[in-house]
This record gives structure tokens, sequence and C-alpha cells, in this order.
């Protein structure tokens, strides 16, 4: 599944911070410089610290607004983590302005080793693509000199993917295209009839679930086995080239973490999240989170079968289950982030209805 924008640090105070000061652009050298600097003729990139919350208020109301509408999500509260951060001069990062007025920003974690860029954004209004790409610059630029890093990942979804790849591409990123894929909850209504069906469709039937398995609700008890589940399904998995926490069990342990208990991808939803247990060996089989991200919109940000209990039907059976529980409680969709690349499941979603409403790019750079 992988960790999305979403991202807030654990602790504020592992966040460097940069030691430059405004910087004008001019000294870049993308392909196609000469026509993008035409376009930004009235243009300056700045240092983040150079304002206050204050000034980003109509950048961060247009963020929201994308996010909400086109996007599916309520970005209130990472839009009051941002403020306080902006003013307390604790993000590291660049303004894009045109006479004088923000219209785009790119900001960016450190985390040991590691650089997460974890916004980018352009006003609507604006020609957007030259804008993000001389943010971009300036946001690679400088966490590829700051010494010691050893690995830079991101994912931004308010650009596709062909947008911004061949800037991450010059620089050698590796680039996954990433679909947000929702499934209106309609049809799993307790009292729908879908239409042209005869009752007993399944929509309507109990949901099966394999055998040798039972269903329970996710519990904290759940959380170091999900943690151990995540590492050993995903550790070899084209995911954790995207995010890295997978390759470690104190990683996965950490992203168990912050989904389940610090809202990194929104409010847990215990009535849907689940665990599939082995009956014989009392294994935890399987795991899905849920999380809210909007009224009536649920959000998956993981969902994932052990190896050896794979395409026996668990992953369908333990969505089927969570997704009649969200409808019976009034949610309307369920939306999802997934890899192009992961074929079955992209498959496996599709064939319980879920279509792509959205793509976008994650990149990830490895070292030199
Ligand atoms: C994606 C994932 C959650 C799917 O879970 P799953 O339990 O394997 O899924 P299901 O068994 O319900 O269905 C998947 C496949 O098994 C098949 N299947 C379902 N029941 C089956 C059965 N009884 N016998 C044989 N095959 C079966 C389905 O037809 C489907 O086949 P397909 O991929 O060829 O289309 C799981 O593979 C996984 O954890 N992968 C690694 C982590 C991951 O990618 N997570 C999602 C990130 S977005």
């Amino acid at each position: 599944m992988g960790r999305l924008l979403r991202y807030i640090p654990a602790k504020l105070d592992h966040v460097r911070t940069l030691g430059a000061a405004g910087l004008v652009m001019g000294s870049l050298s993308l392909p196609g410089r000469r026509e993008r600097e035409h376009a930004v003729l009235a243009s300056e990139v700045i240092d983040i610290r150079q304002f206050t919350a204050r000034d980003f208020e109509p950048l961060l109301e247009a963020e929201s607004r994308i996010w909400r509408e086109t996007l599916r999500w309520d970005y209130t509260t990472s839009r009051r983590l941002i403020s306080s951060w902006l003013d307390e001069k604790r993000l590291s990062g660049y303004a894009f302005l045109r006479d004088g007025q923000i219209t785009g920003y790119s900001f960016f974690f450190y985390e040991a080793e590691k650089a997460l860029i974890a916004d980018l954004f352009v006003m609507p209004e604006e020609e957007q693509v030259g804008p993000a790409r001389v943010l971009l610059e300036h946001v690679i630029e400088t966490l590829l000199a700051t010494p010691g890093l050893r690995r830079v990942e991101t994912q931004l979804p308010h650009f596709t993917f062909e947008e911004l790849e061949p800037c991450f591409r010059a620089h050698g990123f590796a680039g996954f295209l990433r679909r947000f894929m929702a499934l209106s909850l309609a049809t799993r209504r307790p009292d729908s009839a879908v239409p042209g069906q005869e009752a007993g469709h399944p929509t309507s039937q109990a949901v099966s679930v394999p055998g040798d398995f039972c269903v329970e609700p996710w519990e904290r008890k759940h959380d170091p086995p999900a943690a151990a589940l995540l590492y050993s399904t995903y550790g070899q998995h084209l995911d954790s080239r995207i995010n890295d926490q997978y390759t470690s069990l104190a990683g996965a342990t950490r992203l168990i973490e912050s989904i389940v208990h610090q809202r990194g991808c929104g409010q847990l939803l215990p009535q849907g999240s689940l665990v599939a247990l082995h009956r014989p060996t009392r294994k935890l089989a399987a795991a899905l989170a849920i999380t809210a991200v909007r009224p009536q919109t649920a959000h998956i940000p993981q969902v994932a079968v052990a190896r050896e209990f794979q395409r026996v039907g668990l992953g369908t059976a333990l969505m089927e289950t969570s997704f009649r529980e969200l409808a019976r409680l009034g949610h309307e969709e369920v939306s999802l982030a997934v890899t192009d690349l992961n074929a079955g499941a992209v498959r496996l979603y599709q064939r319980l209805g879920f279509e792509t409403f959205r793509t976008f790019g994650a990149f990830a750079w490895e070292g030199r």
C-alpha cells in the first residue's frame, strides 16, 4: 500500500532546518529552462521560513479545497499542522512567488539519513507544472547536497507521474505510477437493491471466509503481529522500494503505530479494521486497516495477507466484511492508493468494484 503524503514526523525535534536564506531562480539547469523562465518571468523562489502561516493562507485554502474535492480527503488536520510549523519556522522548503504572491510551495523532512519530500503544490489558477518543477529542482538540489543522506522518498498526488518524472529521473530517482481508487458502497447497504439483479446477488449474501480462518476486529494486541506480517509480506515487495519502512521490523512497527495510533493516514475506524487468524496455529494471517479521511469516505491505508495464505480468498473476505459494516454505518465510499505494477492487487480491487479516479507518481532516490 505505501505511505501517502500524510507524513507527520514522530518528533519534530528530529527535523533539521536549512541554512540557506532566500534563493532566486536563475541557476537552474532544467531541460526547457528558457521556456519556463519566460513563463515565470516575475517569479522567485524563497526559503519557506521567510514567511508566516498567514502569508500561506490563500495557498493552504486552495490546497484544502483540492484535497477535499479532487482527492476526496479532508485536509483540515494537515493544514493546521503545516500552519503551526510555518509559524514556528520548523519547516524546510521553498515558496514560489509570482508578483509578490505565494502561488506554490514544497517542503521536506529529514528522518535520520532519510528525507521525505512531503508536499508540492501550486495554485490551480496558475500554470502549474513549470513552477512545480522549479520548486522540485530546488528541493532535490538541497536534499542531495545534504551530507550523509542515504535515501529520499516522495509521493506527490497533486501532479501526474508524467509531469514530474523527468525532473526526478534527471537526478537518478526511480519512479512508480500510483493509482488513487474508490469504491461506492451504495450496493453494499443492507437495504440496497442492485438494479437488474434478483435478491440473493453476491453483495447481499453472507461473506464467505475460507474455512481455516476466523475474522476478528483489529485490537491493540494485534499490532506486533501485524508489524511482523507487513515486514515478511512486503520485504521483497515492490512497495518497499517506495517506502523503505517495510524493509525492517522496526520500520514496519513504526508504520503500524502511525496508521493505528498517530492518525498518520486519517483516524482509524475500529469498526472496519479487521484481522484474520489461522485457526489451527492462531497465527495472524491477514490485516486490514480502515481510516476515515473525510465524512462518509473511508480509506484503506493497509491491507496485507501472509504469503502462505494468499490467493485463497482472505483479502476478498476481509474487505467485503469490512465494506458491509462501513455501509451499515453510513459511509458512502472507500478509497485506497495502489502501485500500478502491483497487478494482482489492482485486479482484485477492480473485481471488488474500485475505479481509478487519479494517477500520480511515487519517487525514490536510493543513494549514489
Ligand atoms: C493483495 C492481497 C492483499 C490480496 O489478498 P489475497 O488474500 O491474496 O486475495 P484473494 O485471495 O482474495 O484474491 C486474490 C487472487 O486470489 C484468487 N483467489 C481467490 N480465492 C481463491 C481460491 N479459493 N482459490 C484460488 N484462488 C483464489 C483471486 O481470484 C485472485 O486471483 P487473481 O490475482 O489472479 O485475480 C495480498 O496478495 C497481499 O497481501 N499482497 C502483498 C501486499 C499488497 O500488495 N497489498 C496491497 C497493497 S495496495
